[in-house]
């Protein structure tokens, strides 16, 4: 199938090498021409494991190619995949400017009985928002189809090759079966296909991330709980995820879900809730938790250090920028208003990402000081903080951790380690949803 995919976001570029890897031919089109750019030399614009070698492969086979000629790219497909960015507007709500200048151009451009699939995370309403600009363009040969995706930054390639889902949001019988079509290599081994109007799969991508959200934020309030009470929020956390109606996933108390479709999503589908006169209390409450566990984090460094005045001039040293592990992405990470809260308190910053160093450079320049290795960032700091789940944090040498620093403190934003075991080396230990040990 000649496919065009508009847009190399994560979604996009995971979405467009996938179909080429199944055969298809792909052009991925964008109007960044830097993105291009790099795209064509081979080089994948972010951190995403095994991308770079699918992308390489595909291109090789002559079976995807990267261009800046959007209408050209539109014009030669069959189907044109949108996955523009959808940015969250100054009242929280979904800023649609690049969908709908985009469905323009298919309306322009796109070769007659043409499908146009909305894979942008979308308001409800979209869909049709974005027929009516193709009918007023005299395009309604042109089919709409909502069909989000559900990819996790980190293991994006894998979500993409065996979904545990595809959500087809259209009722028109024929281009249904021709994105079955398309999908059928992914979910071979059973994995459902859900056809549905185009209101109820837009609202299937928000409310899966406000649930999974939700989730989070439910644990971290209880992990606030078992803080105050003495509990350990790692007992309460497993012993409730054996129960088969809860599950054990997305229960992982933390420092906060960061990335670049909770926080917005949450916030997109609580404005929209509000627009047509449905109170979200659930959705507000997912978010307030969120922020309170940010700020949490802070309180507990500052406070330890006796608060503020304090703690002005102190050196501390963060492993992890990412929103979580395997990705470079540091959109709405949490580390993001760690680092804010003790920069207002005065303090200094020793920073180290596997990955995402260069990306926090981008925002806070020289106010940080980047360290190139794990234990590099430790030298002259007052405490560590970990901030993000990397698999190289869980192991680390404990004996020169506490050589390195100037006192043997871990504030740990993900529960890596044991209190225990901690204590026991001589560190004092905080984490999240267990009491802090020291001796
Ligand atoms: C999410 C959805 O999972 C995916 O389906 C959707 O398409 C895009 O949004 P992603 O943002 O890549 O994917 O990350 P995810 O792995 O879901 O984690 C989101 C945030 O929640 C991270 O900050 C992560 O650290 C945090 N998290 C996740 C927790 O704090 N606890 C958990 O138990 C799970």
């Amino acid at each position: 199938m000649k496919i065009c995919v508009i847009g190399t976001g994560y979604v996009g570029l995971v979405t467009g090498t996938c179909f080429a890897e199944t055969g298809n031919d792909v052009t991925c089109v964008d109007t960044d021409k830097s993105k291009i750019d790099r795209l064509q030399k081979g080089e994948v614009p972010f951190y995403e494991p095994g991308l770079g070698e699918l992308v390489t492969r595909n291109v090789g086979e002559g079976r995807l190619r990267f261009s800046t000629a959007v209408d050209s790219g539109i014009s030669e497909a069959v189907i044109s995949f949108i996955c523009v960015g959808t940015p969250s507007s100054s009242d929280g709500s979904a800023d649609l400017k690049a969908v709908e200048a985009v469905a323009e151009q298919v309306g322009k451009a796109a070769p007659k009985g043409a499908v146009l699939v909305l894979k942008s995370t979308v308001p409800v309403g979209t869909a049709e928002e974005c027929t009516k600009i193709l009918n007023s363009m005299k395009r309604a040969d042109i089919h709409v189809v909502s069909n989000p995706e559900f990819l996790r930054e980190g293991t994006a390639v894998q979500d993409c090759l065996i979904p545990d889902r595809i959500v087809i949001g259209t009722l028109d019988m024929a281009v249904s079966a021709l994105l079955r079509e398309l999908y059928s290599p992914f979910v071979r081994t059973g994995h459902p296909v859900f056809a549905m109007d185009h209101k109820s799969a837009e609202l299937t991508k928000y409310a899966a991330n406000a649930l999974l959200a939700l989730r989070i934020s439910f644990m971290n309030e209880i992990s606030m709980i078992c803080e105050k009470e003495g509990a350990d929020i790692a007992n309460v956390r497993e012993a409730i995820g054996a129960d088969h109606r809860i599950g054990p996933q997305y229960l992982f108390p933390s420092v906060g879900f960061g990335g670049s479709c909770f926080p917005k999503d949450v916030r997109a589908l609580t404005a929209h809730a509000r627009e047509i006169d449905v109170e979200p209390r659930l959705l507000q409450a997912t978010l307030d938790v969120n922020e309170a566990q940010k700020q949490a984090f802070v309180g507990r460094v500052l406070r330890h250090f006796g608060g503020e005045a304090s703690a002005k001039g102190k050196r501390v040293a963060i492993w992890g920028l990412a929103f979580k592990a395997k990705t470079d992405d540091i959109r709405e990470s949490p580390a993001l208003t760690v680092i804010d809260g003790l920069l207002a308190a005065g303090m200094k910053l020793h920073v180290f990402d596997p990955v995402a160093n260069a990306n926090a450079k981008v925002v806070y320049g020289d106010r940080l000081t980047y360290a190139s290795s794990t234990y590099g960032a430790l030298e002259g700091a007052a405490a560590l903080c970990v901030l993000t789940e990397w698999n190289q944090f869980r192991h680390p040498d404990f004996g020169k951790i506490k050589s390195t620093l100037a006192s043997p403190v871990i504030f740990d934003g993900r529960n890596l380690y044991d209190p225990q075991a901690l204590k026991k080396l001589g560190f004092t230990y905080y984490s999240i949803g267990r009491p802090p040990a020291s001796n």
